[in-house]
């Protein structure tokens, strides 16, 4: 969580003035971080959840066995639904999932408890 408030300043967001920050944890123990990357044709946004999980795999991670979250608003935020399904793609059902709010207060879930029935097709049988 520390470390995804830190990379809050770097998020480009002037069209919503809505900052987030992510950060993962991989499979080797490294922390890798996101921040949501607007743009003038808004649909092309990308979330700050998915940036990090690119970064992540970019730098050779194979699995993401936790995600923090933070929007520095007054309730912590929870990650959009196609960033709930590129997270399970990534991190096993029971991973950890951290989002703070103003007041400190660190809410975690799951990614499970996220997206249950997440399209999973490399687990699925032929
Ligand atoms: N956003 C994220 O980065 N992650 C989420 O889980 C929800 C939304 C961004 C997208 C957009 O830049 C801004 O927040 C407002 O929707």
């Amino acid at each position: 969580m520390a470390r995804a408030r830190a990379a809050l300043p770097n998020a480009h967001a002037p069209y919503s003035d809505f900052r987030v920050a992510a950060a993962v944890l991989d499979d080797q123990g490294r922390v890798h971080l996101g921040v949501n990357v607007e743009n003038a044709s808004y649909g092309l946004t990308n979330c700050a959840e998915r940036v990090a999980i690119g970064v992540a795999v970019a730098a050779g991670a194979k699995r993401i066995l936790a995600v923090g979250v933070t929007a520095a608003k007054l309730k912590p935020i929870t990650p959009c639904g196609a960033c709930r399904q590129v997270i399970r793609e990534f991190a096993d059902a029971d991973a950890p999932v951290a989002s703070d709010g103003l007041d400190g207060r660190i809410v975690v879930t799951t990614a499970g408890e996220l997206l249950p029935g997440a399209f999973l097709s490399l687990t699925q049988p032929d």
